[in-house]
């Protein structure tokens, strides 16, 4: 079933969101990306006649209730984006009540369901080594389908246009599934056209490709930097990684972040992209600080900044932007593309002294755009650069997936998928 085929007159559809949104101090919403973007499925759900349970996760309340992490917070807000009345109910296990009493063209927003470990489906309290654990496993996985089961219960059809979360094998974004029978359960509206992007970039790909990674570590992006490389002509990798590679040739970093286990990784990323032919661009200058609070994403004070070379980086510096020439460099590489993909930041962005590297690729990117390029960005950091530096409307496509967009563009199959695609 498709959602577009389907009328939601008189039904009322459970709808697994990802309202996993930024919240400042007060409670407010700092980035609205992922609300807007589930719009379009939850609209049509109301304009047919019908009415849409609304779940979705907050953060890693891992099983317990934390009121810091409540959707109750979001409610107004999710009212105003759809423009119909939004009620909430404040245990999403036992809001059988609430959605019976539904009427059509309204919807109800239920409490994190992560409140609930049998949201996640996994043993809580237990080591993996302990003899027990497989028991506890087992025992969590029929308390998951339990409370899937629960959830199907308030509703007549099941929507899962939850892209940032689709590659986790949950009570609400896969076992839900299968208590709705193959004419009742769709992706939404963002799925379908999350999934076209992917596909975009991994099928039907123009050349040259060029893909920038960037972030602090090689060993959570090492996955997705190893499929890259049997896909694309250029892949910029920049950010905090740079070191780690600069390290792996025995370059002198100062105090700048690395991973010195990953050090051979560094190298064998070398090696096979010289093998497929890949041109692998890393950055040969840094933007240095003396002194940098990444809590607080401020210069202390009294603190120095000053450009190295990204090998040479005398010790008390921190590598925390592209330099210079490395910009140039990253610019230079993205010019002419044809397909990009990018992920990861440049630098520590966050702060207005290291915004450069990460402005240059944005910038980059958007230039190739409008010379016919396909870009797609993911992750929370790239998506806030584009939005810092006012490039959202300069690129293709803005995924609001960071860890299920690297998975899918790994190709692997995500399970909020598999769940209704089979
Ligand atoms: C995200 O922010 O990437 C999604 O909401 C998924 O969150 P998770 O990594 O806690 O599952």
């Amino acid at each position: 079933m498709t959602i577009s085929e389907y009328n939601f007159a008189g039904k009322k559809a459970i709808v697994r969101v990802d309202f996993n949104v930024p919240l400042n101090e007060n409670g407010e919403i700092t980035d609205d990306t992922r609300i807007r973007g589930a719009l379009p499925t939850l609209k049509k759900i109301i304009a047919d006649g019908g009415a849409a349970i609304i779940m979705s996760h907050m953060g890693k309340p891992k099983g317990k209730v934390n009121p810091k992490l409540s959707l109750g917070q979001i409610r107004a807000a999710v009212e105003k984006a759809i423009g119909c009345p939004v009620s909430f109910a404040p245990d999403c296990a036992k809001a059988q009540d609430a959605a019976k009493a539904l009427k059509m063209g309204e919807a109800l927003l239920l409490e994190n369901l992560r409140y609930y470990p049998e949201e996640e489906g996994k043993p809580v309290g237990i080591d993996k080594e302990d003899p027990a654990y497989e028991d506890a496993k087992k025992e969590m996985k029929a308390r998951q389908k339990e409370f899937a089961k629960t959830l199907a219960s308030y509703a007549d059809c099941y929507v899962m246009d939850a892209f940032g979360t689709a590659h986790r094998k949950h009570a609400s974004t896969a076992v839900i599934a299968d208590y709705f029978d193959a004419d009742n359960k769709m992706l939404g509206f963002l799925m379908e056209k999350e999934v076209q992007a992917v596909d975009n970039v991994l099928s039907n790909i123009k050349r040259p490709f060029v893909a920038i990674m960037g972030g602090s570590k090689v060993s959570s992006k090492i996955g997705i930097i190893q499929n890259l490389l049997g896909k694309v002509d250029k892949l910029i990798l920049c950010g905090g990684m740079t070191y780690t590679f600069s390290k792996a040739h025995g370059g002198e970093i100062g105090d700048s972040i690395v991973e010195l286990d990953k050090l051979d990784v560094a190298l064998d990323v070398e090696k096979t992209a010289k093998e497929n032919g890949v041109e692998l661009v890393l950055g040969v200058d840094s933007v240095c600080c003396t002194g940098y609070d990444f809590g607080t994403f401020s210069v202390k004070p009294g603190a120095q900044i000053k450009v190295f070379p990204s090998n040479a980086i005398e010790a008390g510096w921190d590598g925390l932007d592209a330099g210079p020439e490395s910009r140039k460099k990253f610019a230079e590489a993205i010019k002419g593309a044809k397909t990009i993909l990018w992920n990861g930041p440049a630098g520590c962005f966050e702060c207005e002294d290291f915004t450069a590297g990460s402005r240059a690729v944005g910038e980059a990117v958007a230039q190739a755009t409008a010379e016919g390029a396909f870009s797609l960005i993911g992750g929370g950091d790239s998506v806030a650069c584009c939005t810092k530096f006012g490039l959202t409307d300069k690129v293709s496509y803005i995924s609001t997936g960071g860890g299920a967009l690297l998975e899918a563009i790994e190709g692997k199959v995500l399970p909020g998928v598999a769940a209704i695609k089979g």
